[in-house]
């Protein structure tokens, strides 16, 4: 299918490391690290857990692979992230260090040494010991990004509970569903969330959220806003007044933790309406993170690092929170949206807080370099020196003109192909790799990465395939919350005599092994970098009255990737007009979030269907594209 973007036209494009890039390198060993890691792989691994994080008991077995598909690492070990993340910086010299630096959108900054971080997090694990949460409970946590948010996470994990994140662009339905298929008792959240000067008012949200899931019993508010908010009696608590009783003290046990044991849910899209809550556990996810993180971007003690995503979704959980405070790098963390106010807020934020490695999305920079070069010139972008990218294929134009234009032709891009199921990097290239526009290059070291054809054979040099991985890693996702069936079917199905994980994705390799992630092959859509399922937004579209069925597909977009493309078919007698569209595109923002409201919805009297009843998405988009239809011998008749 030919998208907007031409990710293959540039094989020929090599760009090598500077002689400045390889003069500077912190991790040198790279390429005989991978040769090893190939031959044997958990010796990697073991080396890996040994060398970034301390145990409180050492593990017995680095892999347990004795029911498959349900690996278990590090076995035996006893262990806590926050240990890793904070207590241990405490009893070092990093104790002063600053850990995060936050700015807000209003321009308003606020620094956490580890110190005081670890204090803060302290603080609000007493909190949430005082309302009942227990090692194994879940806490839901949805706020706008602000420091306390990191510090909500890491409190639930410091007291051994299970912390599930939803994004705050998500909406009541969505809300509702995540809290009751976590089954959790206390939510974390904010009276409102800044955004572009207006400001989103999240408890309203998370009131309407309870009400259509009536599980909680505790809501902790921060004030972040200072609107006019409801509170519940005996229900919901101000942050700041739990904070001032003598119950928040700062100090307060880290709770040595199996590997095994779950640390936090987090839910993505996939194939059917209802959200898969996958979990990740304590061990192996943070060996994985602190391992990927520290090579891919070349981590320097020194260095000011800023992911620019969000915490609330898998790169900010593993690549904000987590592996930079493992590593005990210094963070840097923005409230608001790229271009506001005014469109070098970034350039503005990366010279001002000398900026050495900027992680972000394709779309954001695509986003960016729409205002023009003018913009990011008028700052000085030397302290860069690493640029990182994530979350769907870079089109070469993006990639030239973030390489050129902000990393002045001296900063490598560190492409990373991952996944919220593999809780890290997968496949991404180091400051040393040569690197070509729209290719995440090479699988990290231990990974086994292949393309393959649907009999599992490896494809030839640039045929398309299946993107699947052969070997089980650390930070691999165990399972879905509730639903260890359907994490079997969805990831493990498509090669189960192989026994390979499969993506999702396309993708195809190159004469020199490298691999071009081509984009989704299930229903699943990536706007502006979010994932979405077409179904989410299917199931909110016929919540509506008006609507009977509906069907989405995604388009693909200049700036944002793709879009949502709606066909609906409406209830007898309804007219499908104008203000029916608006009022259609109002009730998915409100059900699902702004991310999920479809770009155009188109009213039809059928849908193609296969006999079986599945909706035929691909002739839809083949249809909205102006494609030829292809084989359409199982449409029904
Ligand atoms: C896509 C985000 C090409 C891919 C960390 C994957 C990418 C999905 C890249 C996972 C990349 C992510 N190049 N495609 N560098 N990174 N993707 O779970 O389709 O939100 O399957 O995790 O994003 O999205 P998720």
């Amino acid at each position: 299918m030919s998208e907007v973007f031409d990710t293959t036209a540039s094989k020929s494009e090599v760009y090598y490391p500077s002689q400045e890039v390889v003069d500077n390198i912190a991790h040198p060993d790279y390429m005989e690290l991978r040769e090893n890691a190939r031959r044997r792989p958990l010796d990697f691994w073991e080396e890996q857990a040994r060398k970034l994080v301390d145990w409180y008991e050492p593990f017995t077995q680095v892999l347990d692979d004795g029911n498959r598909p349900f690996f278990k690492w590090y076995t035996g070990g006893k262990i806590n992230i926050v240990h890793n993340a904070l207590d241990r910086h405490i009893k070092s010299w990093r104790k002063n260090k600053l850990a995060l630096i936050w700015e807000a959108e209003d321009g308003e900054q606020r620094t956490y040494s580890y110190f005081k971080l670890w204090r803060e997090v302290n603080r609000f694990a007493n909190i949430l010991k005082s309302m009942g949460v227990k090692r194994g409970d879940t806490v839901t946590i949805y706020m706008g990004r602000v420091p306390e948010l990191p510090i909500a996470m890491m409190a639930t994990a410091k007291i051994g509970a299970i912390h599930s994140v939803v994004y705050g662009g998500f909406s009541e339905q969505a809300l509702a569903d995540r809290i009751e298929d976590a089954q959790s008792k206390v939510v974390v959240t904010c009276d409102g969330a800044w955004l572009r000067g207006k400001t989103v008012n999240l408890k309203d949200i998370v009131d309407e959220a309870i009400h259509r899931s009536p599980v909680v019993q505790r809501v902790i508010v921060l004030k972040r806003t200072g609107q006019d908010i409801n509170m519940v009696a005996d229900r919901d608590f101000w942050w700041h007044e739990l904070a001032a009783l003598p119950i928040a003290g700062p100090y307060c046990d880290t709770e040595p933790m199996d590997a095994e044991d779950p640390l936090f849910i987090l839910y993505t899209s996939g194939t059917t309406g209802k959200p898969k809550g996958l979990i990740h556990t304590v061990g192996g996810y943070q060996v994985f993170i602190a391992a990927t993180l520290q090579y891919a971007f070349d981590i320097k003690e020194e260095d000011r690092y800023w992911c620019a995503a969000d915490p609330g979704w898998i790169t900010g959980h593993s690549y904000i929170v987590y592996a930079p405070l493992i590593l005990g790098m210094t963070s840097f963390m923005y409230e608001g949206a790229p271009g506001y106010p005014y469109p070098d807020r970034w350039w503005s934020l990366a010279e001002k807080y000398s900026i050495n490695i900027l992680y972000t999305a394709p779309t954001a920079i695509r986003g960016l370099m729409r205002f023009g070069d003018a913009w990011p010139s008028r700052h000085d972008l030397s302290s860069l020196r690493i640029l990182g990218t994530v979350g769907e294929p870079i089109n070469p134009e993006a990639w030239r003109w973030y390489y050129t234009v902000i990393g002045k032709e001296r900063c490598p891009i560190i492409d990373t192909w991952w996944q919220t199921e593999t809780g890290g990097f997968m496949i991404t290239p180091t400051p040393l790799i040569p690197l070509k526009p729209g290719s995440a290059t090479l699988p990290f070291p231990g990974i086994d990465a292949d393309v393959v054809r649907e009999d599992g054979s490896s494809c030839e040099s640039n045929e398309d395939g299946y993107l699947v991985i052969k070997q089980p890693w650390p930070g691999m996702a165990r399972t879905i919350w509730g639903d260890p069936h359907r994490y079997v079917q969805t990831y493990w199905s498509d090669f189960e005599k192989q026994g390979w994980y499969f993506s999702g994705d396309s993708a195809r390799k190159d004469e020199d092994g490298y691999f071009w992630v081509i984009g989704r092959m299930d229903d699943v859509i990536k706007v502006s970098g979010y994932r979405l399922g077409t179904a989410e937004v299917e199931s909110a579209l016929v919540s509506h009255r008006t609507v009977a069925e509906a069907a989405c597909i995604g388009v693909p977009d200049e700036l944002r990737g793709h879009v949502i493309h709606a066909f609906c078919i409406l209830t007898a007698g309804v007219n499908g007009d104008a203000a029916l569209v608006d009022e259609l595109k109002n009730h998915v923002r409100h059900e699902v979030g702004p991310i999920a409201v479809p770009a155009a919805i188109e009213f039809v009297d059928s849908l193609p269907k296969t006999r079986s009843g599945k909706i035929m998405r691909r002739l839809l988009k083949a249809k909205v594209m102006g494609q030829p239809v292809g084989d359409t011998s199982t449409l029904e008749g």
